[in-house]
This record gives structure tokens, C-alpha cells and sequence, in this order.
């Protein structure tokens, strides 16, 4: 039997108030993410389960307890006090995923500090401007990375720390630290700092379509939304040993690859050796993985890998699917069942949102290419494109919206409230971040399209904006158009997604070139790699095509969308009307 027993009963008297009997959380203890995935399980006997498998590329493996994990994020928080860093401040994780990185980012909770965890394949101009953003106070790396902070640190007068967590003293440079936890005296106590429901917890950024990726701010409360959708979404149970195939430097990563299942108390595996098909099936099996959080990049993937995975593979203690990121397509559901002998449930959510909204739950009909009902307690539903309405079950396409107040919900966009604000239909123009968020009257705008059909399923229709999806992770076409003139041959830029049959988009750049340059192959290369370095491999341009023009509006701004259109051999629509844009 599932967790939820059934979506319409569940619906039924929902309260928030769940989640706290779900953990059996008293009004009166500590609410705080840090301590409640470590201490708290310990208090709670659990002290020598396992908390985390972790296994790297090559053979490399090992295994802590929620008592190491209590220990060593004691051992990071008690560290950043000693740094002189302040309850409050931004402290970024920039690492792979080595368990230091699960630590900090619990130990960084401990101290009351914001974590701001970023991808590590990030390059330094994507770096600099989140750092530069938040006013990050410390940085926390590995000797692989802190190269890249090296190039930036002059510009960033409020990173003051930067902790190195594995490598040799030898190759520090001037102003860094090295702190391996694991080699460093035992903490056996800190006592967490006093955080509320509304103290800020993890600042997440997210790209959009126009301007620099904006910092999601989520609180301690937010636990709350986490651990119940863990629970009636991914069905995690103490027995169970569950995989999130995320990243935390991207919000899955983090809200379900840390916070939900370990303040469930559930064994979480971890592989930071890329993707293959063997290895990761390898790992299910050497594991006896039994929860699986994944994405369809990885989906698709494996279903273009050739062989019959349960021929070569013991797969057997697989028990229950999950997907999130991007569209999961009808072919990826029906091959699961076929492959796996179990379907992929898809799930849909944003940085923003903070954990899952829409979702396909255990024990209700799939319909395969659906994202499922959004989750008991959230109210969503679909807003008409010009009138801001709600259309409800009528089929017709509109904008994804959600009532606010869910505990998840992200408090703030750092220093941008003029842009938390436009996420609001209805808002008030003088409204506090905090008037919005509370606002049942009011409607989230999630920035896609879908429709409703008649049983109140959702179908994912596309992005209402030009943010490009490729495999899961958003990347914003400005951010990249910016980054493409930084280059010298490099006038003018427009950047689109194309299609693409495993990552779904990937960047495609227009580029108008400065006179003196020629258009050629190593050109080509060089701007590619010059944002692969700048930016990261994600937002790297997959083609360049060069162009004597790029088409505009009469104010002179690009036509992103005409350019989208034909790459996906879509209607171009009126271009008179797109002139006027
Ligand atoms: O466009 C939607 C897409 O991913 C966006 C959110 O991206 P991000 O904030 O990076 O968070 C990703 C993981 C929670 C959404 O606005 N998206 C997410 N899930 C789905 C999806 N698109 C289609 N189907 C989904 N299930």
C-alpha cells in the first residue's frame, strides 16, 4: 500500500498540518532543516542507519551514518563560526558531488547561514554574476574548482572566505583555507541556530528570459512541503533506499536529494561518476535501489542504450518511478513499464515553487504524457493567455498558475522585487514580497503552458517565455547573448533552443560577426568553447549560424521568437505584429 492512499480522499480536509504528524513534529522543537536531517533522526534511534552511499568514478566508494552526518555538519557550521562569518550571510557550495558537499550544505543550515549552492561545472562568469548578486560572504570548493573563484575574487568585495574542503595546503593560494572535515576534530556538539518557519534557508538561482538568473530565496518552514510530498509523491518509507540522480546545485538536488528524504530518515544514494547506461544500472543493482527520482534526459538516454536492462541486470528491487525536469514523453512512460517492468511518474515543479506541484501519484492512472494532479493543498489551474482568467477543465491552453502560500514557496527573488512582483497576476503595484506570498486572492504565473482535461489531468504544452530546457536545466538566453559579445568577433547575438531528441532543446546562437572576422569552423569552435569556460557546458551554443542580420523589432530588440519558430518548423505567426513586439 502507498503512503497516499488515495489522491481524491487525500484532497479531502488537507492540511499542511500532515506533514507535521507525518514527522511527528511538535510545535515547541527545533524547526530547522540542518538539525532535522541529522540530530533529530539521531534522537530519534537512528543514529547508525545509513544515511548516505556515495560511490564516484573508477571504484571509489563509502558510507556514512546520520550520526556521521550529524557529526560532520557540525564540524562545517562550527567552522564558519570560527571564520567570523554571521548568521544570515550567503556561504556557496561550489563542488562536485562528494559528500562534502551533503555535509556543508547541512552544516552551512546549522550556523544560520543562507546556502547558495551553485552547478560545478559553472564557469567563472556564471559564478560571478550569482555571487555578485548575492553578496556571497564565503565559498566553500574543492581544489578542481577554486580556480575558477580565483579569476573573479578581485571583483567581489564581499567574499571574504574561501574554503577549500579537499586537496593539499601546498597548492592554496593567498586567502584560502583548507578544511577536510573528515580529518579535522570530531564536533560532537553545535547547537543549531534558532531558526523560525520564515528564516531564509537556501537562495537557489534560476534563469529567465530577460536579465541575469534571479536568486530564489527559500526558508526553514519550507521543510514542511518537502517532507510530505516525499512521502505521498515519492513514497519514500524507513526500509527504502532511494536515488535522486540531481544535482544539488539545482533546486531537485536539494529539496529531494537532501531535505525531504533525509528528515524522513530514508537511505539516499548517491553516484558523482556522469552517465552510462551500465553504470547506472550497475548502481540500482549494487545498491538494491528501491526509489528512483530521475529526469527524462536520463530517461531517453537510457532508452536509446541498446539491450534489455533486466536481462543483464538484477533490477528487481526497484519499486517506484519518478521523473521531473522537463516534458517526460508518453514513449519514455510506455518504454519504462516495458524495460523496467514499472512506469515513470511524472512530476512537475520549479526553483520557485520549492518542491512538487503537479504530480502522478502512486495507485492513481497514469495517462501517459500527462503530468498527473497537482498535489492535495495545492490550488492550481490554468489561466487564459490574454484575459489572465482561469479556463479550468476546458482543454484550452493557458498559463500554468498556482494560489499562493504553500510552505515551499520561495519568499523572494534577492534584490529583484519589481521581478518577484510580475510573477504575480493581480498584484498590487506597491506590494510587499510578503503581501504577495500570502495572498490566496492572487495567482502565481509559472511561466509555462499547459491545459486541463476533463478528469483534471495536466498536459505540459511548453515554456510561455524564450528560457531554453535543455536536458532538464534552464538556461537564459540573455545571459548567453551577453556572454557572446563579450567575445571580439562577436557584434550581434541571438540565442534560441532547437530541438533535440535527447535533451529536448539545446542553445543554438545567431550570430552577426564584427568586420575584419570571417565565418569559419575554428571560429565557430572558439566562440563555442568561449562560452563552455565563461558560462558552463550546459549553455555552450550546440551549432553557430552565422548571419549578415539578425531580425529585429523597430525598437530594436531581437526576434527570439521568429527565430524559435524556425528552428521547431513552427508558424512564424504575423510577422507585422512581431515587428511591433
Ligand atoms: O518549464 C518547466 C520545466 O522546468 C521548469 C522549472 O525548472 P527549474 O526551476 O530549473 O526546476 C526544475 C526541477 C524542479 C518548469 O517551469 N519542467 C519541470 N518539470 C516539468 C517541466 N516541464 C514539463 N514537464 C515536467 N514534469
Amino acid at each position: 500500500m502507498s503512503n497516499i492512499i488515495s489522491y481524491e480522499e487525500s484532497k479531502q480536509g488537507f492540511s499542511w498540518d500532515l506533514a507535521k504528524e507525518l514527522m511527528n513534529w511538535k510545535e515547541d522543537e527545533v524547526l530547522h532543516i540542518g538539525a532535522m536531517c541529522s540530530d533529530r533522526v539521531c534522537s530519534a534511534g537512528k543514529g547508525e542507519k545509513t544515511a548516505l552511499v556515495w560511490a564516484g568514478f573508477g571504484d571509489r566508494k563509502c558510507s556514512y551514518t546520520f550520526d556521521d552526518l550529524r557529526v560532520y555538519s557540525n564540524g562545517f557550521a562550527k567552522l564558519l563560526g570560527d571564520l567570523g562569518i554571521s548568521p544570515g550571510d550567503r556561504v556557496c557550495i561550489f563542488m562536485d558531488k562528494i559528500p562534502s558537499l551533503y555535509f556543508s550544505f547541512l552544516g552551512v543550515l546549522k550556523f544560520g547561514a543562507i546556502a547558495q549552492p551553485l552547478f560545478s561545472a559553472f564557469g567563472d562568469e556564471s559564478l560571478e554574476v550569482r555571487l555578485g548578486n548575492a553578496g556571497t560572504t564565503a565559498v566553500l570548493t574543492t581544489q578542481k574548482h577554486a580556480k575558477k573563484i580565483r579569476k573573479i575574487r578581485d571583483r567581489l568585495p564581499a567574499l571574504k572566505h574561501v574554503v577549500v574542503v579537499e586537496g593539499a595546503e601546498s597548492k592554496l593560494k593567498d586567502g584560502e583555507v583548507l578544511f577536510d572535515v573528515e580529518s579535522a576534530p570530531r564536533v560532537e556538539s553545535f547547537t543549531a541556530f534558532r531558526a523560525e518557519s520564515e528564516t531564509p534557508s537556501v537562495l537557489h538561482y534560476t534563469s529567465g528570459t530577460t536579465g541575469q538568473p534571479k536568486g530564489a530565496l527559500h526558508v526553514h518552514g519550507s521543510v514542511f512541503g518537502q517532507a510530505l510530498t516525499t512521502s505521498w509523491v515519492l513514497d519514500l518509507n524507513d526500509d527504502d533506499v532511494y536515488w535522486c540522480t540531481a544535482d544539488p546545485g539545482w533546486v531537485t538536488g536539494t529539496s529531494y536529494g537532501i531535505i525531504g528524504p533525509w528528515v524522513l530518515g530514508t537511505t539516499q544514494c548517491v553516484l558523482d561518476a556522469g552517465f552510462t547506461a551500465n553504470r547506472w544500472y550497475q548502481f540500482v543493482q549494487d545498491n538494491r535501489i528501491t526509489v528512483w527520482y530521475s529526469a527524462p534526459t536520463a530517461i531517453r538516454s537510457l532508452m536509446r542504450a541498446a539491450g534489455e536492462p533486466t536481462r543483464q541486470f538484477d533490477l528487481s528491487s526497484l519499486r517506484h518511478l519518478a521523473s521531473v525536469g522537463e516534458p517526460l514523453n508518453a514513449e519514455a512512460v510506455v518504454w519504462s513499464e516495458k524495460a523496467l517492468g514499472l512506469p515513470f511518474h511524472d512530476t512537475f515543479w520549479q526553483t520557485e515553487t520549492g518542491a512538487i506541484m503537479i504530480a502522478n501519484y502512486p495507485g492513481m492512472k497514469i495517462k501517459p504524457g500527462s503530468m498527473g494532479k497537482p498535489f492535495p493543498g495545492i490550488r492550481a489551474t490554468v489561466l487564459d493567455l490574454e484575459s489572465h482568467e482561469p479556463v479550468g477543465d476546458s482543454g484550452k491552453v493557458g498559463l500554468i498558475a498556482f494560489s499562493p502560500g504553500w510552505p515551499s514557496m520561495f519568499r523572494r527573488y534577492w534584490n529583484k522585487p519589481d521581478i518577484y512582483r510580475s510573477k504575480f497576476v493581480g498584484a498590487p503595484t506597491d506590494a510587499e514580497p510578503d503581501q504577495l506570498r500570502t495572498n490566496p486572492d492572487l495567482w502565481y504565473v509559472s511561466g509555462d503552458r499547459a491545459s486541463i482535461d476533463q478528469d483534471g489531468y495536466y498536459w505540459f504544452v511548453g515554456r510561455d517565455d524564450d528560457v531554453i530546457n535543455t536536458g532538464g536545466h534552464l538556461v537564459g538566453p540573455f545571459e548567453i547573448e551577453s556572454a557572446l559579445i563579450e567575445h571580439e568577433a562577436v557584434a550581434e547575438a541571438a540565442v534560441v533552443g532547437k530541438p533535440d531528441a535527447v535533451n529536448m532543446e539545446v542553445v543554438k546562437a545567431f550570430v552577426m560577426l564584427n568586420s575584419g572576422f570571417e565565418k569559419s569552423d575554428q571560429l565557430e569552435l572558439d566562440i563555442m568553447n568561449f562560452i563552455r569556460k565563461k558560462l558552463s557546458p550546459l549553455a555552450m551554443p550546440q551549432e553557430i549560424e552565422f548571419s549578415e542580420k539578425l531580425p529585429k523589432t523597430r525598437s530594436g530588440k531581437i526576434l527570439r521568437r521568429y527565430l524559435r519558430a524556425l528552428e521547431w518548423g513552427e508558424e512564424v505567426g504575423d510577422l507585422s505584429t512581431l515587428e511591433d513586439d
